[in-house]
């Protein structure tokens, strides 16, 4: 290969909005200077442009074609969030492998997923696209999400390539604001941050997305630590690393490059091998290699990194995408079907008083209200594919097919609009309230609201929502609230005065129907939160996971850690959700009262379903290493289970702890598993008043 060739395969361009390559892309493929695109997709187009590299271009090396396929690419599942919402790593899987069969056959090689970022600060508008605040739960839903796109061989003509992003601690920017600075220790990083993207890396995951984000003063784009010595050293890494959008060109913004050539530099002395859209690799490779400033050995080493994926991919022997397969496989029945399981496997009750939920299917008149009620384009969520709002079930059209309206009276009222001040809508709302038996009144954000550059100041419903649905429930009649949103709300006065919220997240293609199944308790919600609801803005970041201090709150004592005017905890915690059915804990049992800090111990429990109706629940483990030589969480997840149980029935689950879930990062950056006490805690929450607990000993 030439040197300008071996540039070429470092270099990703944009195409279109619409999903075509550009102009200029068909003369750069021809002549072996554009390694990769991202957004071009269809089978055709990607064809077209394939063909020229296979065809026409000297060393007939195929394009790589990405897109970011984040929860779906034409049937879209619910947000990450959301399905994270699921605690169930099989539905996650599922539609990462059903997502990936239809880009794959529109062309598409390479998902720029899943985003394994933790996120503890729901102010952050990208907290819709991961798993959440936990290390734990995060690398079960990453390591999920990168089988289902990759399968064992991601050759196969329905796996795509899948993509660990954004290396790294992206999701912990100050304030909440995205791109902001990014400040930690290293022990923070190793141990809430870093666990799921080793949890991809050992699932096998193609590539790593370098982040915007500045890292402890360096820039992730050009962070030898993160991108080499961990990723390739410590975590033996094999596949390439892509920059985010420009994130090299921003090198010289964050102020730790004088000039481009500075940037090309640091960014591939660091470890990225593939640059996003920025052209400095291709402009300045030459000169950077004549003067020294980066070795024929770096660059090398980055184009085979490429390289060796486009074979892993079989794209020398299959190049070209099935147009005929694209029709069969993108937007199937089966596909659909498993959108709308998924959206309802997601969903959380967060509140049930008096059994409002589940609807009667005897009902009369059901008034179906708000801004969210009859939308298409915002259930969608953020980075949504190729997915067309026009394929959406709303909540309204759920509700019309769930309870046909020969036999129901169902009337609809928007209410008010998400954002903005009028409150026009608002009689027309009250009087459909009043005249029906139960009111069903969908609120939240739009899809806008939350992804990328999409951070709030606020957690509160915007716009006259809050009043919306205080006028409904003045007049009495039993109202439900449906929330749609892509990061944890402060919900204060809801959360006290509303008998039922059920937490939808935005549900995908499906959303009406699947919302619709668990009003009508067809579907008995069984989803938890991945990340804390605050009560207030100000609280943030929250997260179950957090050290005790020294003063830990004390309601009796001021001189404790909290606030003035709100109490300190959560409005709900991590991991907690209801069902309309109820279950209860008991017999916990360790195998062991004594172990080596190398040994293991058996945790188990019973689970039973003391309702009337089947549902699931989500069993959690928790421990606590007591007294270490650093300061350690109040409670870490380290182990769960949603099991499906009919009533009357139980189950006895176990959980299996080792140096694994027991060891941390001492003072010198070792993981070691300290002796003394540990306790562990089975509960339904992160905060299960009712939950059991227990203790063993790590002894020398
Ligand atoms: C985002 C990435 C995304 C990329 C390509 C960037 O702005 O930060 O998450 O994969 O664009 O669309």
């Amino acid at each position: 290969m030439t040197l300008e060739e071996k540039l070429g395969q470092l270099q990703q361009f944009d195409g279109e909005a619409s999903g075509n390559y550009r102009p200029e892309h068909r003369d750069l493929v021809r002549k072996g200077l554009l390694g990769s695109t991202l957004n071009v997709r269809g089978a055709q187009r990607t064809n077209e442009l394939q063909r020229i590299a296979v065809e026409e271009s000297r060393l007939k090396i195929p394009v790589l074609f990405g897109f970011d396929v984040i929860h779906g690419y034409r049937t879209i599942f619910p947000v990450p969030l959301g399905e994270a919402s699921s605690w169930d790593p099989a539905v996650a899987e599922r539609s990462a492998s059903i997502a990936a069969a239809e880009a794959r056959a529109a062309g598409v090689h390479w998902t720029f997923a899943p985003m394994v970022d933790i996120a503890r600060d729901a102010r952050w508008g990208r907290i819709v696209e991961g798993a959440g605040e936990d290390p734990y739960l995060g690398s079960i839903m990453a390591r999920a999400r990168v089988r289902g796109f990759q399968g064992r061989d991601y050759s196969a003509p329905d796996k795509v390539l899948a993509c660990a992003k954004h290396w790294v601690a992206y999701g912990a920017a100050e304030g909440g604001r995205d791109y902001n600075t990014t400040d930690m220790s290293e022990t923070t990083l190793r141990e809430i941050y870093f666990p799921p993207f080793k949890a991809a890396v050992d699932e096998g995951v193609g590539t790593f997305m370098s982040a915007f984000n500045d890292l402890n003063g360096v820039p992730a784009s050009a962070n030898p630590f993160t991108l080499t010595k961990v990723l390739r050293g410590e975590w033996k890494f094999d596949g390439f690393v892509v920059s985010d959008y420009t994130a090299v060109q921003e090198l010289m913004q964050h102020g730790v490059a004088a000039n481009e050539e500075e940037a090309a530099q640091l960014a591939l002395n660091a470890g990225v091998d593939m640059e996003m859209v920025s052209r400095l690799y291709n402009k300045h490779g030459a000169e950077l290699l004549r003067t020294g400033q980066v070795s024929q050995t770096t660059i090398d080493e980055a184009v085979r990194r490429i390289l060796r994926i486009k074979f892993r991919l079989g794209l020398f022997e299959r190049p070209y995408a099935d147009e005929s397969r694209e029709r069969a496989v993108v937007f199937s029945a089966a596909n659909v079907a498993a959108a709308r399981d998924t959206a309802s496997r997601s969903m959380v009750l967060l509140k049930n008083d008096g059994n409002v939920l589940p609807i009667s299917k005897n009902i009369k008149s059901i008034a179906v209200i708000g801004p969210l009620a009859d939308d298409q384009v915002d259930m969608l969520g953020p980075w949504n594919g190729d997915g067309n709002a026009a394929d959406v079930v709303t909540l309204l059209a759920g509700i019309k097919a769930k309870a046909p309206p020969s036999t129901k009276i169902i009337r609809y009222a928007k209410g008010c609009d998400i954002e903005g001040d009028s409150t026009q809508g608002f009689d027309e709302a009250v009087v459909a309230a009043r005249a029906s038996d139960v009111v069903v009144v969908a609120v939240g954000e739009s899809a806008a609201m939350s992804g990328e550059a999409s951070s709030r100041s606020s957690l509160d419903l915007p716009g006259r929502q809050l009043d919306l649905v205080k006028a409904l429930q003045a007049t009495g009649k039993p109202v439900v609230v449906v929330l749609m949103n892509g990061r944890p709300l402060a919900i204060s006065w809801m959360a006290q005065n509303s008998a039922a919220i059920l937490e939808t997240w935005f549900a995908g293609n499906q959303a009406g129907n699947a919302i619709a199944d668990v009003l009508f308790g067809d579907v008995n919600p069984g989803g938890k939160l991945p990340v804390t609801f605050p009560r207030s803005v100000g609280q943030e970041p929250l997260y179950y996971n957090h050290m005790n201090t020294g003063r830990p709150p004390d309601p009796n004592s001021k001189w404790t850690s909290k606030y003035l005017d709100i109490p300190w905890t959560p409005l709900f915690p991590f991991g907690y959700g209801l069902s309309y059915t109820q279950f209860r804990l008991s017999n916990l049992q360790v195998s062991a009262t004594r172990i080596r800090p190398d040994g293991r111990v058996t945790v188990s429990v019973e689970v039973e379903n003391v309702g009337v109706r089947g549902g699931d629940e989500v069993v959690q483990l928790y421990i606590r290493d007591v007294a270490a030589s650093v300061t350690r969480p109040v409670r870490e997840l380290k182990g769960f289970q949603r099991v499906t149980l009919p009533p009357g029935t139980k189950r006895r689950l176990e959980f299996n702890l080792g140096p694994e879930q027991l060891g941390f990062y001492n003072r010198e950056m070792r993981f070691v598993v300290e002796p003394g006490e540990f306790k562990v805690m089975v509960g339904n929450s992160s905060a299960d008043p009712h939950e059991l607990v227990a203790s063993f000993e790590v002894q020398k």
